[in-house]
């Protein structure tokens, strides 16, 4: 039986944070050997906020470091640029032509960013859903690691792959669906007390997989809580959630029960969990940390990975891109 097919990305903005590892990059490393994977950094998306030729440069193979350092595999993985795969490009435009303005402009992610940034509202951003659904289809994926935040873009890839099957009476791509080995996809919270970690949360909201012990306990230290609870076993305000939502991600479940059971009898001192918080997040990050600070320093072997992953990964998109233009009626 021919494996699943997976497919994901993530944007080279900047390092990757806690949020990338617990909603993407873990599971990417956990899927490699049970499925056909391909994993790839968003090179073309990361355009949208027009960084400097070096800094996308810098930010993409630092993002492959942090791949490798996480555990993905070369050889049981196809890992790429997407900046290497043109076909997606040629896909992307076919998709837009049967994308409409009023579904784009209704994507939440889009109208978030029109909000924090009215100067910069471009083709690019609100043709996103379309570029990610030529990420994954270009592949035909079916299952597709990703966080919480990713829901919507899944449903619209979903959306495109249908729209073009109907149109041209061909089964040619799948409906993709987001995945996670638990039930739910992941949200992990910033350390501000509300929202998701992430850069638009602020770097001090947010726990890099390149933090040193000493900032990791300095921004845990800092995390918004509030005065304690006043009354036994009520629900906890979201920021007081936010730190158990972060704690059991990266503390055992004795940790976790007990604070509970502290909040619950009103005798909990906010110091005392950041503490353990702070240092079962260096345990959790600091293997990590490690490993990219060794792998940084080998860049004849980047390029080898990169040439491997670019070359399987065309061999793939190759295949899908041949057939799309034969069903749209390009067979001269
Ligand atoms: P990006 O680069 O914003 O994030 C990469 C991945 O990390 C997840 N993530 C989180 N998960 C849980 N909690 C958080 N706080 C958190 N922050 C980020 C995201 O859900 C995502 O899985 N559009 C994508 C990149 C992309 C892509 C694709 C993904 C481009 N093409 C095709 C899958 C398939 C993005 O901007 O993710």
């Amino acid at each position: 039986m021919p494996k699943d097919i997976v497919c994901s990305g993530i944007r080279p903005t900047g390092n990757l944070h806690l949020g990338n590892y617990c909603g993407a990059l873990k599971n990417f490393v956990k899927m490699q050997d049970e499925y056909d994977c391909y994993f790839f950094i968003a090179d073309y998306h990361s355009l949208t906020t027009h960084p400097t030729p070096d800094n996308l440069y810098q930010n993409a193979r630092q993002i492959l470091i942090q791949y490798l350092a996480a555990g993905l595999d070369p050889e049981r993985a196809t890992i790429y640029f997407q900046s290497d795969l043109p076909e997606t490009i040629e896909l992307y435009l076919f998709f837009n032509m049967n994308a409409y303005l009023g579904e784009l402009e209704r994507v939440t992610s889009f109208k978030d960013k029109v909000r924090q940034n009215p100067n910069n509202v471009n083709a690019g951003l609100l043709t996103y859903p379309t570029l990610m659904a030529a990420d994954i289809l270009i592949h035909k994926a079916t299952k597709v690691p990703v966080g919480k935040d990713q829901e919507q873009h899944l449903e619209m890839t979903r959306t495109f792959a249908q729209r073009f099957n109907n149109m041209y009476g061909a089964e040619v791509f799948p409906l993709p669906q987001a995945f996670n080995f638990g039930t739910d996809l992941v949200k992990i919270p910033a350390l501000n007390g509300t929202g998701k970690m992430g850069k638009s949360e602020g770097e001090a909201s947010t726990i890099f997989l390149t933090d040193e012990p000493s900032v990791i306990r300095k921004k845990i230290m800092k995390a918004k809580s509030d005065s304690g609870p006043t009354m036994m076993n009520q629900p906890k305000p979201e920021e007081i959630e936010n730190l158990f939502a972060l704690m059991r991600v990266v503390s055992s479940k004795d940790t976790v029960d007990y604070f509970d059971d502290l909040y619950n009898r009103c005798q909990i001192r906010y110091g005392d969990m950041k503490k353990q918080l702070a240092e079962d997040m260096v345990v959790f990050i600091e293997p990590l940390r490690q490993r990219i600070l060794e792998i940084g320093s080998d860049d004849l072997a980047l390029r080898r990975i990169i040439d491997l992953g670019k070359e399987k990964a065309r061999v793939s998109a190759a295949a899908t891109i041949h057939e799309v233009r034969h069903v749209i009626g390009y067979r001269n």
